[in-house]
């Protein structure tokens, strides 16, 4: 295992926490524009949550936890318990933005321990789990980094999708992490990315995120994924995961199922690498997870310039859930479940909560 130099491999932050404002980097703006948008109360970070300023899994669970920090202002308490029912409206906003990240329900659940436990300084304490909530998150990247990368033969290709990078999560990334970490250990050779239409987070987002690491990536249309693993590049697909069931199904941007369906049938392997907080094991499997569905416009629009005949509709989910059987590794930073089934599960993460 070589010594990964992080400060090369993870640049960017999504999510700054300036003592009275959390500023998020608009996600909708990049690659060409950098700029960081200021959420000033719990609402705002609400808004900017469903409006997918910032995004990915884990992000949205620390941009939450800021955001119950923000919601603390307004709220008078003599201690931690009397604070938790105000805080609560504040906190089911933040919990409805999106539904299928269990990230957030996660970390809004670890706030409520927080504030529940503490005293007269419960907004100190709130402030301490959402930083807690964003370092382990970071260190958890790292470490599925090293241990995801392991299971990859050197002088592999390896093809991604959606962004689950820096961008992603607290800093380095999930499926994103073992690729840079596979990257710098010399095992990953080529690495494609799926453009992940209709928001083009593979497109927009995850080349431009390597290429900021200086590492080379090749985008490939989602419609070229099958003819990209016949002809043998590619030896393992590296994604990350919104949710993962009890017996190991895992939800994931639209178009993770078809690239695993297509992985099984040309013998290349299928990696999903999420920290333990994306692991719900009180949802018993796939069937049972609320998938968002979004504007139709993104389907039917360009930028805003409308792309398809007026009168058309559209249907646009914007998850699909992989069943455990076409998953080879899920890797989480307690380690690595392969073959992923219920039984595989409960060793690594207790028994089903019912
Ligand atoms: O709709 P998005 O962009 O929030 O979807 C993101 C994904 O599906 C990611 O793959 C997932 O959240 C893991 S991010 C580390």
């Amino acid at each position: 295992m070589t010594d990964i130099d992080y400060a090369r491999y993870d640049r960017i932050r999504p999510i700054r926490w300036t003592g009275d404002a959390l500023e998020l980097l608009d996600q909708r703006k990049l690659p060409f524009d950098t700029e960081y948008v200021r959420a000033e109360s719990s609402d705002a970070v609400a808004d900017a949550i469903h409006a997918l300023i910032v995004r990915g899994a884990p992000a949205i669970g620390i941009a939450a936890a800021w955001g119950v920090v923000l919601a603390a202002r307004d709220v008078d308490a003599d201690d931690g318990a009397s604070a938790l029912a105000k805080l609560e409206p504040a906190m089911q906003h933040l919990n409805a933005t999106r539904p299928t990240a269990v990230n957030l329900a996660w970390a809004l659940a670890r706030m409520r321990d927080a504030v529940r436990r503490a005293g007269t300084d419960w907004r100190e304490a709130l402030a301490r789990e959402a930083r807690n909530i964003e370092t382990e998150d970071l260190a958890a990247n790292r470490t599925m980094g090293e241990m995801g990368a392991a299971l990859i033969t050197p002088g592999s290709g390896v093809l991604t999708h959606c962004n689950t990078g820096s961008l992603a999560t607290a800093g380095f990334g999930t499926a994103l992490g073992v690729i840079r970490a596979g990257v710098a250990e010399e095992r990953i050779a080529r690495v494609f990315a799926g453009e992940t239409r209709p928001w083009n987070q593979g497109a927009r987002l995850t080349v431009w995120e390597l290429q900021q690491d200086g590492i080379d990536a090749t985008l490939v249309a989602d419609a070229a994924a099958s003819h990209l693993m016949k002809s043998g590049a590619v030896q393992w697909v590296v994604v990350g995961a919104d949710r993962i069931c009890a017996n190991g199904d895992t939800a994931n941007k639209i178009g993770t199922y078809q690239l695993a369906i297509a992985a099984r049938h040309h013998g290349v392997k299928f990696m999903v690498v999420a920290p333990s907080s994306t692991v719900d094991m009180a949802t018993a499997s796939g069937d049972l997870i609320e998938i968002e569905e979004r504007d139709p416009a993104e389907l039917l629009s360009h930028r805003g310039e409308r792309t398809v005949a007026e009168g058309i509709t559209a249907w646009n989910p914007v998850f699909d859930v992989t069943p455990h059987a076409l998953i080879d590794a899920i890797v989480t930073e307690r380690g690595v479940v392969e073959h992923p089934d219920a039984a595989a599960m409960q060793v690594m993460f207790g028994p089903r909560i019912a």
